[in-house]
């Protein structure tokens, strides 16, 4: 049987960085756990913009479609600032959504040990935090029209869809509970049904979907109230499920909660493909922090864990993937800390390939 593959898209900025540390971790799986894959590199972003004009080439598009999972880094920058908004590095993350169908956006928050007292919450309100957002990644706000930038009248107007239709949020729906069926059976649903009529239909949807999960606690919470309730007391929650646009806002909100954006790893899961397994991307939830790109200074951990997301989902290898982030919670254990995680006095970070070889030591040390 051929090895199943992967392609890899580091993208921008730190994206190729903490992308550097995933390949040698997907080496170390090759190596030692006999674990093989059909690894190859393609651009994303403003990488592909800079050779093909595109920040997707077609031939990059149809291996995404190919391969038995992607693996994305992160896109974008002030490099690619002004560039017309069709050929932005965002694009071309969007356009592999949009086309692999990838309806749902798992983004798991979960708060280490050794990190509880670095989050910008106090210490017991995110001690075991273990939440999962469920973001709807193909439709709603992002995609819907019309859309575009028209003349009316004397000036300019700006113009975006929120747009659902039953089935989507079925199927995004069904993928949450069914989740919560192997968590603890919770899931809150968040929308804005008092504004907007797709809240409404959401919710409704959302309740009807519900029926075939009676063993499932559902709630519905206002998506305003729900950035709240994620501050004030986030382990009230399990499972948030929310469309596209919520989604991304809350999920940057529950990063925080973690310790760091760079914490935060991210699978978007499509229709099973002939093999059964989801078509599938996975990345960091964090961009590519221009701020702090080319110093060695980005956490390599979300773009890790997006990995362990992999192992777990794709290929089937749930031990190798709790090895892996066993592994991790190590390293943090022994508090060894990229800049990101700083909070306590006199430690100096490490680098990003200092965070990379701490955690293939631990894999060694696991074997
Ligand atoms: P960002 O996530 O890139 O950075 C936000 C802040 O978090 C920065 O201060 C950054 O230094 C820090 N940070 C992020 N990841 C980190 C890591 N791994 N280690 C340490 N610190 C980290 O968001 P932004 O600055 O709003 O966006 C920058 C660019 O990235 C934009 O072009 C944006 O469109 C793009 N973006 C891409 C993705 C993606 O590829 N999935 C996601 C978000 C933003
Ligand atoms: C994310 C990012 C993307 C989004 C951008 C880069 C298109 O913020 O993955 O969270 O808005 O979905
Ligand atoms: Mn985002």
């Amino acid at each position: 049987m051929s090895n199943p593959s992967l392609l890899i898209l580091p993208g921008d900025g730190i994206g190729p960085e903490v992308m550097a540390e995933v390949r040698k971790i997907i080496g170390w799986f090759g190596d030692k756990r006999g674990l093989n894959f059909d690894v190859s590199e393609d651009l994303v972003g403003g990488a592909a913009y800079d050779v093909h004009g595109v920040p997707l080439a077609d031939e990059t598009m149809a291996k995404a479609q190919e391969v038995d999972a992607v693996l994305l880094g992160a896109v974008g920058g002030p490099k690619y600032d002004d560039l017309d908004f069709s050929v932005k590095p965002e694009r071309g993350l969007l356009r592999l959504r949009k086309e692999m169908d990838l309806f749902s956006n798992l983004r798991p928050a979960q708060c280490f040990d050794a990190l509880a007292d670095f989050s910008s919450l106090k210490k017991d309100i995110v001690a075991g935090l273990d939440i999962m957002i469920v973001r709807e990644l193909t439709s709603g706000v992002y995609f819907g029209e019309p859309r575009g930038i028209f003349e009316e009248g004397n000036e300019r107007v700006g113009i975006n869809t929120q747009r659902y239709t039953e089935s989507e949020i079925e199927r995004v729906a069904r993928s949450a509970f069914e989740l919560a069926m192997r968590r603890s059976k919770k899931l809150c649903s968040m929308e804005k049904a008092n504004v907007m009529e797709s809240g409404i239909l959401w919710r409704e949807v959302v309740t009807r979907v519900a029926k075939d999960y009676p063993e499932v606690e559902l709630s519905h919470m206002y998506a305003d109230n729900g950035a709240m309730q994620l501050v004030r007391a986030p382990k009230q929650f399990d499972v948030i499920l929310t469309d596209n646009l919520f989604g991304d806002i809350l999920s940057d909100c529950a990063a925080m909660l973690t310790g760091s954006l760079g914490m935060l790893p991210s699978a978007s899961l499509g229709a099973p493909m002939a093999n059964g397994r989801p078509k599938a991307l996975y990345e960091p939830v964090h961009g590519s922090a221009p701020d702090i790109a080319g110093q060695g200074k980005a956490n390599p951990i979300a773009c890790i864990l997006s990995f362990a997301m992999a192992l777990r989902y794709s290929f089937d290898q749930g031990a190798e993937a709790d090895r892996l982030e066993a592994a991790v919670e190590q390293v943090l254990a022994d508090g060894v800390r990229t800049a990101d995680l700083l909070g306590e006095e006199g430690v100096t970070p490490v680098s990003t390939t200092e965070m990379g070889a701490a955690i293939l030591a631990k894999l060694d040390a696991s074997l």
